[in-house]
C-alpha cells in the first residue's frame, strides 16, 4: 500500500467500555474522518445500547464479536479491569488504546506491554493532557527546565473513587513531567490524605530529577475550585500554562538586575480538543505502525512513577500514625506496591 493510501485508509474502531470516558471514545470517533466506528461493546447491555444509539452504531454481544470487524479499540472499563479485557484484545490481534491509569499496578500493566509484544500490536496509553494544546506547545522552547509547580486540583465528584487522586489526576502530571524533563527520578517524597472518601483525596510530591530539576505536585479532589495549571523555570525564563484554557505564556527576562524589563509571549497552540489529538495519534499509529509518543512504556512509566509516589505517601502516613479506614472496610480495591507495607490490603483484582 502507498503512503497516501495508507493515510486515506479509515481504521477500523470500536470501544469497550461506554461509561461517561467511553462515550466520549465513541463520540471522537464518530468525527473523526479516519476511523470508521464499527461498534461498542459494555457488559452493561443498556448502557452500550444507549451509546450505540447516540452514535449510529452496532453493540456487539461480546469481545470475541469484534474478530474480523475491527482494527482498533479504546477500553475505557474501571482501571481494575484494564489489563484483563487489553490482554484479550491484543491476543485477538487488534490494537488496542488502554486508558489511564494503564493498569491497577505494574504487574498487570508488565502483562499489557508482554501481550502488545509477542502479538507486534499497538499499544498506547490515554495519557490524554499529553495532546493538550498547552502541552504541545511549551515542547520546542524547552531548555533544561529546573523547577517545577504543578496543581491539578478539582471539586468533589462521585467519580473514580476507586482509586487514589494520584492515579486519578496526579498521573496526567507525572507523565507530562517524564516527557519534559526526559530524566529519571531519583528521589520522591509525598505526602497525602483521605479527605473525604477511604482513598487518598489531596496529595502533594516533591519529585527530583537525575540533572537536578525539582517538581512539586500537588493533586486533589476536595478543592473549593478548579485549577489545571503547570508552571515551571528554566535560565532567564518563566511559562505557565493552563491545562484548562489550553494556552501557554512565556515570560523571559529581557534585562535583569534592579529594574528588569520582561517579555511576554502567549505561545502559539492549536485549538484541537486533546480528545481528538490522542484519538487521531492512535489511528496514526495503527495505520503507520509506528510508537505512539503515549505508548505502553510511556504508560509503565508514569505508573511507576505514581506507585512511587504512593509508596512515600503510605511511608509517611505510618511515621505520622494516620490511621486508615480502608484497613476495615475492605470493599475497594487498593493498588500494590511490590514490596512495600501497605497501609490496606489489596484486595484480588476481579479477574
Ligand atoms: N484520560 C482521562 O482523562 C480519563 C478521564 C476519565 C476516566 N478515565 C479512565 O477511563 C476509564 C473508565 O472511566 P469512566 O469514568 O468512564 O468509568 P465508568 O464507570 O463511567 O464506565 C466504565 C464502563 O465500563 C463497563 N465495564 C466494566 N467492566 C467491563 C468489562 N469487563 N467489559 C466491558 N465493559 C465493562 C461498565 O459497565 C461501565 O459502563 C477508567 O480507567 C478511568 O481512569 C480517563
Amino acid at each position: 500500500m502507498s503512503a497516501q493510501a495508507g493515510q486515506t485508509k479509515k481504521v477500523r474502531v470500536a470501544v469497550v467500555g461506554t461509561g461517561e470516558f467511553g462515550r466520549n471514545h465513541a463520540r471522537v470517533y464518530r468525527e473523526l474522518p479516519g476511523a470508521e466506528l464499527v461498534g461498542v461493546y459494555d457488559k452493561d447491555a443498556t448502557r452500550a445500547a444507549a451509546v450505540a444509539t447516540e452514535f449510529g452504531t452496532q453493540t456487539l454481544r461480546d469481545l470475541a464479536a469484534l474478530r474480523g470487524i475491527a482494527d482498533a479499540v479504546s477500553v475505557a472499563v474501571p482501571t481494575v479491569a484494564h489489563a484483563e479485557v487489553g490482554c484479550q484484545l491484543l491476543e485477538m490481534g487488534l490494537d488496542v488504546l488502554v486508558e489511564k491509569p494503564m493498569a491497577v499496578n505494574l504487574a498487570e500493566a508488565q502483562a499489557l506491554l508482554d501481550a502488545a509484544k509477542r502479538h507486534n500490536r499497538i499499544l498506547q496509553v490515554g495519557h490524554v493532557e499529553r495532546f493538550n494544546p498547552a502541552v504541545v506547545a511549551v515542547e520546542p522552547i524547552l531548555k533544561r527546565p529546573l523547577f517545577f509547580e504543578v496543581h491539578r486540583l478539582g471539586v468533589f465528584t462521585p467519580r473514580s473513587l476507586d482509586v487514589d487522586v494520584i492515579y486519578d489526576l496526579m498521573i496526567h502530571d507525572l507523565d507530562i513531567l517524564l516527557a519534559l524533563v526526559k530524566e529519571p527520578v531519583t528521589e520522591v517524597k509525598a505526602v497525602g490524605i483521605p479527605v473525604l472518601t477511604d482513598k487518598v483525596d489531596i496529595a502533594h510530591a516533591r519529585l527530583e530529577f537525575v540533572g537536578g530539576a525539582v517538581a512539586n505536585v500537588t493533586a486533589s479532589r476536595v478543592s473549593t475550585e478548579r485549577v489545571r495549571k503547570m508552571r515551571f523555570f528554566q535560565q532567564h525564563e518563566y511559562i505557565s500554562l493552563d491545562y484548562g484554557r489550553r494556552d501557554a505564556l512565556r515570560v523571559g527576562v529581557k534585562k535583569a538586575g534592579p529594574q528588569p524589563e520582561f517579555g511576554f509571549e502567549k505561545l502559539p497552540a492549536s485549538v484541537v480538543e486533546p480528545l481528538h489529538a490522542e484519538l487521531e495519534a492512535f489511528l496514526e499509529a495503527a495505520r503507520s505502525r509506528q510508537e505512539p509518543k503515549t505508548n505502553g512504556a510511556a504508560g509503565y512509566a508514569a505508573l511507576e512513577l505514581a506507585s512511587r509516589v504512593m509508596a512515600s505517601i503510605r511511608e509517611h502516613a505510618k511515621r505520622v500514625h494516620i490511621q486508615d479506614s480502608r484497613a476495615t472496610s475492605g470493599h475497594m480495591p487498593g493498588f500494590e506496591v511490590p514490596g512495600m507495607d501497605t497501609l490496606v490490603e489489596p484486595q484480588k483484582t476481579t479477574k
